[in-house]
Order: C-alpha cells, then sequence, then structure tokens
C-alpha cells in the first residue's frame, strides 16, 4: 500500500490507497466510476492543490492566448478547464465517459454548454478537423492502448492544431509503486488499481502506467509532432496553507508529465 509521491495530499480531501497490479487488459464492472464520485471528486478538484494550483494552472500557460479558438477538452470531468478556457475567450467543448461528471459540468457551465458522453477510446461524435486545438487532463492514463484515442483526436483536429496533454508522471508512479516494495518493471505497461476518496466518496480507478518512450511513440505512432515535454512548477500564488511541506523542501516530484504536441 502506498500514496502517489507528493502529488495527492489529504489536506485538499483526496486520498489514494494502491491496490492490485495486473497486466489484465478486461474491463471488470464497477471499475473507474467517476458517477458514483462525481460530487466528492469535483469539490475537490475545485481548490485542492493538485488541480488548482499545480495541473489547470500548467495547462492553461501551455495553452496560452486561446481567445477565439475552437478547443475540444476530452475526458473534461465536472468542466473546472472548460470553464477557465471559455472565462479566456475560446469556444469549449467538453465529452466525458461519466454522465455523473457531466452533470456537475452543466451545473457549472450551464445548460448551453456544450458537453457530450462519449468515450475516448471509441469513435467521437464530432466530424474531421473541427477544433483549433485538444486538451486531455488526466484521462489518458485511463486507457491500455492510447492508438485509437489518439487517432480519433488527431481526426478531429485541424491541420496544424495542437494536443495538450497530462498523465500521471511514469518516474513518479515507478517510484511510488517501489515505495510499496510492489516491484514495478518500468519498461512495462500495466495497470494498478487504486482506492480513491475525495469529500466522503469512494470509488476504485484503475490506472495504465507505461514508459515515457512508449508515450512519446504513441504520438508520433498517430501523426502528431511532440513540441513540449514539460515538468512544471507549482503555481506561485498557491496559498500558504496548501503549500505541501514536500515543495516548501524542495523535496517535491512531480505527479504528472505534460506534452504539446502538432498535428502534423
Ligand atoms: C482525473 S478526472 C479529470 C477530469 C478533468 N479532465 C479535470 O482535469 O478536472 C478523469 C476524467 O476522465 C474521465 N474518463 C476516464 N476514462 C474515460 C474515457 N475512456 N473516455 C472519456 N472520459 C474518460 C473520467 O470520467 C473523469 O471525468
Amino acid at each position: 500500500m502506498g500514496r502517489m509521491p507528493n502529488d495527492h495530499d489529504p489536506s485538499e480531501g483526496i486520498s489514494a490507497r494502491l491496490g492490485s497490479f495486473s497486466a489484465d487488459s478486461s474491463d471488470p464492472p464497477g471499475l473507474n466510476d467517476y458517477d458514483s464520485f462525481a460530487e466528492g471528486y469535483a469539490a475537490s478538484n475545485e481548490t485542492g492543490f493538485v488541480h488548482a494550483y499545480y495541473e489547470r494552472p500548467a495547462m492553461l500557460a501551455l495553452a496560452g492566448d486561446v481567445a477565439g479558438r475552437r478547443i475540444l477538452d476530452a475526458g473534461c470531468g465536472s468542466g473546472p478547464l472548460v470553464a477557465a478556457l471559455r472565462d479566456r475567450g475560446a469556444i469549449v467543448t467538453g465529452f466525458d465517459k461519466s454522465a455523473g461528471m457531466l452533470e456537475v459540468a452543466r451545473r457549472r457551465l450551464g445548460d448551453d454548454a456544450d458537453l457530450r458522453v462519449a468515450d475516448l477510446a471509441g469513435p467521437l461524435p464530432f466530424p474531421d478537423g473541427t477544433f483549433d486545438d485538444v486538451t486531455a487532463s488526466l484521462v489518458l492514463h485511463y486507457l491500455e492502448d492510447w492508438g485509437p484515442a489518439l487517432a480519433g483526436l488527431r481526426r478531429v483536429l485541424k491541420p496544424g492544431g495542437r494536443l495538450i496533454a497530462s498523465v500521471n508522471h511514469p518516474f513518479a508512479e515507478n517510484l511510488w509503486h517501489r515505495g510499496a516494495r510492489l516491484k514495478p518493471d518500468y519498461l512495462a505497461t500495466y495497470n494498478y488499481t487504486v482506492e480513491w476518496t475525495a469529500g466522503g466518496q469512494s470509488a476504485v480507478l484503475r490506472f495504465w502506467a507505461r514508459p515515457l518512450h512508449a508515450m512519446t511513440d504513441a504520438f508520433t505512432a498517430a501523426g502528431f509532432r511532440i513540441a513540449v515535454i514539460s515538468e512544471p512548477p507549482v503555481a506561485p500564488d498557491i496559498p500558504r496553507e496548501l503549500l505541501p511541506p514536500s515543495v516548501a523542501d524542495r523535496q517535491w516530484i512531480p505527479g504528472f508529465l505534460f506534452f504539446v504536441l502538432h498535428a502534423s
């Protein structure tokens, strides 16, 4: 048992307990049930260190000036990134596999928000070449095979459009699993389960870990050119009371890895 190093701090109401490892691809029912977890996750995501002062500011900084751009937010969850991009003048569509998460998103964004239930692993309900950018915050690592998902995202992007993505950092995952004495094989693609509790609600989530080269190979195989690989710092405006001791002590290891990819 263990926790991701330095990322999910109990002070924001999220805790994670590491479960089993497997290379099994079957998708047992009851896993990744964000519907049962939506309210708790959304509340923690809104204001907690990891999302509000690390992941989301990093995605927005990588996106830069988005005024007037048509953006698809893949795995948009409860919609915090959709809201932030919209506030910056983008025209944003979001999709997520979880109807429960989209219900929370709709409350936040209003009835006229363009939100769809769709599976990143399946065909996407958008015409070719629709979007200037796709954002994919913390969603790709739910998939074993990134090939079909990346091909789908590439298809809906305009030529030269960008995919901006954040995923679990493979080195941080490996350290975490080593710390839990699970002897992870860094070069393997394997899944692991985590029991998450957020805002008093729990869910068992299953993530797929893979080495860095498997990520970059998947991006290039899908027709993307890698423009940026980033390990951004915590946002400087983080309130002192939310600052994890590891960040203050300069012992923090980034939990996520960020990419900007161009549809070539
Ligand atoms: C960690 S949350 C991140 C939500 C949002 N991107 C954010 O940063 O606030 C992961 C989201 O991915 C969604 N998700 C997981 N697998 C998915 C899939 N195959 N297709 C679409 N959405 C998926 C979940 O329902 C959940 O809302």
